[in-house]
């Protein structure tokens, strides 16, 4: 429980700062932040502090990054994880491009949901918005669907000017893998360019823009996974999708339930808030079990009822740092 009165129990773990793309709204222009001495927390690190979450009743654990699958310990870290007591479920969001490799290992390893970033479906745009290929992503897509995990999410970013005449493309490609498709607004969270009016487009109007073509049936109960999204099914073509209105739905933040560790071990109360703890020091001067578990705890109760993004928040530390 927070000092709020929300039930705490989502550990967003980002394992490396480093990625294998160059997202238009998470990269700081000329941020080579991989280059310098990485001062990132060791796969037994990251356990201890799960293990230490798991006992404060934190139950599901998501691998983040940057991209958590250019780090070669990966399933080795979700295997730990899986097999920690009090885990209900361990998660990984990726960028797709290494998944066609790893969906197999890391489903193996007891990994049981993923979300995918997938902001376009033409494959110069995808290219133009994220420095990737569209081909490896929809690779690793299907290898994720081969495996049988439990839940497969695609999220998009949205962007006015971007990738509007996206959405329905990818909402027809969400329908008809049966995948749920997540549209989520663009936070200033690695720069605060990407708000402006050019570019932020709200929930709201890519809701309008899909029922020009579909009826969307909001279904309230599905509270797929953990996320604030908010859920529609379309009549026609069946898809779901959840819309995702940081900066615009009221009281978004009333039912979060998430903390997160950043790469190089800092514990983040919240991804809109500049507060931060440092554990990595105290994991690293050895310290007791019990300290470890005073210092969430204090993160905890430190955590703000809601993201200051609409206060003039600046960033100050880019989005692979912190965890997407
Ligand atoms: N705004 C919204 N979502 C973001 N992500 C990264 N940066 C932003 C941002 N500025 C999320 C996206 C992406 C994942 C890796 O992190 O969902 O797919
Ligand atoms: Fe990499 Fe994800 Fe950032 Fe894109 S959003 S650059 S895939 S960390």
């Amino acid at each position: 429980m927070d000092a709020h009165g929300r039930t705490l129990d989502y550990l967003r773990l980002s394992i490396t700062d480093r990625c294998n793309e160059r997202c238009l709204y998470c990269m700081p222009e000329g941020y080579h932040g991989w280059r310098s001495r990485p001062d990132h927390l060791t796969r037994e690190e990251i356990v201890r502090v799960a293990r230490t979450a798991a006992r404060l009743g934190f139950r599901k654990f998501r691998l983040t990054g940057g991209e958590p699958l250019v780090r070669a310990d990966v399933v080795d870290i979700a295997r730990d994880l899986a097999s920690l007591p009090g885990v209900s479920c361990v998660a990984l969001s990726t960028n797709g491009l290494r998944l066609a490799e790893l969906a197999a290992p890391l489903r193996a390893a007891g990994l049981r949901t993923v979300n995918i970033s997938l902001d376009a479906l033409n494959p110069e745009l995808y290219r133009r918005i994220t420095g990737g290929s569209l081909a490896r992503v929809l690779a690793g897509i299907r290898a994720a669907v081969a495996c049988g995990f439990e839940c497969i999410k695609l999220n998009c970013v949205l962007m006015r000017g971007v990738n509007e005449q996206e959405i329905w493309p990818l909402t027809l490609f969400a329908a008809e893998h049966g995948l749920p498709l997540r549209l989520i607004e663009l936070m200033p969270i690695t720069s605060t360019e990407v708000l402006d009016e050019r570019h932020f487009l709200p929930v709201a109007a890519a809701m309008r823009l899909l029922q020009q073509h579909d009826d969307l049936i909001p279904v309230p109960e599905a509270r797929l996974g953990w996320g604030p999204a908010r859920y529609y099914r379309l009549r026609h073509t069946g898809a779901l999708v959840g819309f995702i209105g940081a900066l615009t739905t009221p009281h978004f933040c009333d039912q979060c339930n998430k903390m997160r560790l950043t790469a190089d071990g800092k514990i983040r109360p919240c991804l809109g808030d500049h507060g931060e703890l440092d554990l990595r020091a105290l994991l690293r001067r050895g310290a007791s079990d019990a300290e470890l578990e005073q210092l969430l705890q204090e993160a905890m109760a430190r955590k703000p009822l809601a993201h200051s993004f609409r206060q003039g928040f600046t960033p100050c530390r880019p989005m692979t740092a912190i965890g997407g």
